[in-house]
């Protein structure tokens, strides 16, 4: 019988990249920082959806102070990862004034980062900072500032805890490195 990883063929994965074990105590970490930092303030966590939303649901329950939540959305024009972006859902909130913390799945060439960090800061927030999951920075074509990062990651096509391949893999509770055979 074939086998299978959380109902994906496990020969689809090269490898288990980051375990879950390994996601849970980052998170958690993160969580921890973030309180700290933020101890005796508003703030508005805004998830970019769709990959950050698994990251985004662990993170909001290891941050253990009041926080709002908000949701927004981008699409690349080409279709692909690395294209002009541009916004496909905004804020239903008002942010002027509020220290914002956008959550990221992963930042790769840092486009669609800095494509929200300059829509956020033209509506006069009080504080933007940015936590990603994972960073590639040798895939930074853009200028990217990333306060809170989980772990840096090599240049390989992962997927998992919310990261996909043609919108597969996103409930794979591990982070793993795809295999180029992987079929669509
Ligand atoms: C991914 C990811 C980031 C963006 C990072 O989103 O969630 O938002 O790409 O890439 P960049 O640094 O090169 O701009 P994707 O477009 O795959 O959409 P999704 O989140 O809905 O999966």
């Amino acid at each position: 019988m074939k086998k299978l990883v959380h109902g994906w063929p496990a020969g689809d994965f090269e490898k288990i990249l980051i375990p879950a074990p390994a996601l849970r105590r980052r998170v958690r970490a993160l969580g921890r920082r973030i309180s700290r930092d933020y101890q005796g303030q508003k703030l508005t966590v805004v998830c970019v959806l769709k990959g950050s939303l698994v990251f985004m649901a662990d993170l909001l329950r290891a941050v253990h102070i009041p926080c709002d939540v908000d949701f927004m959305a981008v699409s690349s024009y080409t279709g692909t990862r690395s294209g002009a972006v541009r916004l496909a859902l905004d804020l239903r909130a008002n942010v002027a004034g509020q220290n914002v913390l956008l959550v990221e799945d992963i930042v790769d060439t840092g486009l669609t980062l800095s494509y929200l960090r300059e829509i956020l800061s033209a509506r006069r927030v009080k504080s933007l900072k940015v936590c990603a999951l994972l960073d590639k920075p040798s895939r930074h074509r853009a200028p990217v500032s990333v306060e809170y990062v989980g772990f840096r990651v090599p240049d390989r096509f992962v997927v998992g805890y919310g990261l996909d391949f043609h919108e597969r893999y996103r409930n794979l509770p591990s982070i793993a490195v795809l295999k180029k055979s992987a079929s669509k």
